[in-house]
């Protein structure tokens, strides 16, 4: 509220409104104030905020840069795998300077449990043509790399001129199966994450950072099979 303060008192006019500039910036700060809240209204879920909004940003801003530098006068594609890719794909496609195309893709190796049940389904396919197309794949995370792996052998199948893939995650302790990440976000630890995107039967996607879900959550579940 300080810096705040600073920029109201500087554009007050001598009618006493406040100029656009430092309604805008009330504006924020207002914001900041109801994310705490947020923050506070999750802290008993959340054990550690892994990944902060901050760098999030940093880091996705640099994936685009890679990416546009890399296909520069492509046919570029991002299939994004939903749910747990949305927000992820959302952003990183405004951070790449080159028109692109996004499909979506809607996998489940999960259900509702936090243990991956190895079985991958597919509720809505691709909507348009990947053939002769240079298609990246937008994910979350990469687990065991089972999801990937059914994910990467259903796109081939389809022809496109290249295929490569983009985590924002990668759990590498827990990986079975191998696959080349061209772009990778964060390392993670084997740990269950939540937020931006990825969830706990379907809770906490909205939390704008990424965290470390609290084992007790789990324990709820373990209790009540
Ligand atoms: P995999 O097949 O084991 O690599 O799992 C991939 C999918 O499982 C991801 O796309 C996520 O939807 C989900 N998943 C894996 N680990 C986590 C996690 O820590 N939090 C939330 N979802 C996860």
């Amino acid at each position: 509220m300080a810096v705040l303060g600073g920029v109201v008192s500087a554009c007050i006019g001598a009618d006493g409104e406040t100029c656009p500039e430092a309604r805008l910036e009330a504006v924020r700060a207002q914001d900041l104030k109801e994310k705490d809240c947020g923050a506070r209204m999750w802290r008993e879920a959340i054990q550690q905020v892994l990944i902060s909004e901050t760098e999030l940003h940093r880091r996705i801003q640099a994936l685009g840069e890679a990416i546009t530098a890399d296909y520069r006068g492509k046919d570029l594609i991002f299939v994004a795998v939903i749910r747990g890719a949305m927000m992820f794909s959302a952003d990183l496609a405004r951070a790449v300077d080159l028109p692109l195309t996004i499909d979506c893709i809607a996998l489940s190796s999960y259900g509702d449990r936090h243990v991956s049940s190895g079985r991958v389904h597919i509720f809505k396919d691709l909507s348009e043509s990947i053939a002769g197309k240079h298609v990246l794949i937008i994910e979350d995370i990469v687990d065991t790399g089972i999801t990937l792996q059914y994910l990467w052998n259903h796109l081939m199948s389809r022809h496109p001129a290249d295929l490569h893939v983009c985590a924002l995650l990668d759990k590498r302790a827990r990986r079975q199966v191998e696959l080349p990440i061209k772009y990778t976000g964060f390392d993670v630890p084997d740990a269950f994450v939540v937020g931006y995107g990825l969830d706990y039967q379907q809770r906490y996607r909205n939390l704008p950072f990424i965290g470390i879900l609290h084992p007790e959550v789990f324990e709820k579940e373990r209790l009540q099979v």
